[in-house]
């Protein structure tokens, strides 16, 4: 059974994207240049883009330090579906048919279904009844994978249904100030989390943790 992820790269002041991002349409707004700097900071590529590229598949330039590429290519190669927003969806231009990932499917949660898909390798479906049944549909096409959640408003919507099983915070060692935050709008009881490992690396340290139920 599929078990679900959010695993996204985030300021040590809780911004998963800076003040300006819509203003870009392609996912360079002001501050995400920083956050993700380790994307492309390194001389380790990662094995599935660089085989999407071979297939002439327009792919980011991804070379990460040797820690961040492992886990990194770990988080990768465990995707079995992503959810996301319409917001990351538009803001991405579609990925370009590709997703997140090439292959990948990908579930896009939202009120306005597009007329019109870019064609790329990932099968796209758009789901309008809310976000249970987005998590069950990408949990049906995951398999025994992971699925993972984009976006903030995805994730907190899954962590307040009880839906996320782990986290995976690619902390970055910036303060944008504001932004979009990820732990947002969360309820008022509290979620109790289990850390399972740390792993530090040139300019991003990765946390995972554990939700506890
Ligand atoms: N740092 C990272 O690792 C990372 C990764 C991915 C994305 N991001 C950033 O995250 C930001 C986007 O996050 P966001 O939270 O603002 O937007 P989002 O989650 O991508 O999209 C929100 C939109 O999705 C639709 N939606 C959400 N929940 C829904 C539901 N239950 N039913 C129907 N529709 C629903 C609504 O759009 P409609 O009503 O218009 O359909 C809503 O306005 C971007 O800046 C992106 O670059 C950062």
């Amino acid at each position: 059974m599929a078990k679900v992820i959010v695993a996204l790269t985030m300021s040590l002041d809780g911004f998963i994207a800076g003040r300006s991002d819509a203003e870009h349409p392609d996912g360079e707004g002001e501050g995400v240049r920083r956050i993700f700097d380790w994307y492309f900071d390194g001389d380790t590529p990662i094995r599935p883009y660089q085989e999407a590229e071979r297939r002439g598949v327009p792919v980011p330039p991804f070379k990460l330090a040797a820690a961040s590429a492992k886990v990194f290519e770990e988080l990768v190669d465990s995707g079995g579906a992503v959810v996301t927003g319409r917001r990351t969806y538009d803001i991405s231009g579609a990925w370009g048919g590709n997703g997140p990932l090439p292959g990948l499917p990908l579930f896009v949660v939202t009120h306005r279904v597009p007329d019109q898909v870019p064609q790329g390798e990932s099968r796209y479906t758009f789901v309008t009844d809310g976000i249970e049944s987005a998590v069950k549909q990408a949990k049906a096409a995951a398999g025994d994978r992971w699925v993972s959640l984009m976006g903030s408003s995805v994730p907190q919507q899954c962590l307040q249904a009880g839906l996320v099983d782990e986290i995976q915070i690619h902390l970055v060692p910036v303060l944008l100030g504001t932004g979009i935050r990820l732990f947002d709008h969360l309820g008022p009881d509290g979620i109790d989390l289990e850390l399972l490992r740390v792993v530090e690396a040139p300019g991003v340290t990765h946390l995972r943790y554990r939700v506890v139920r």
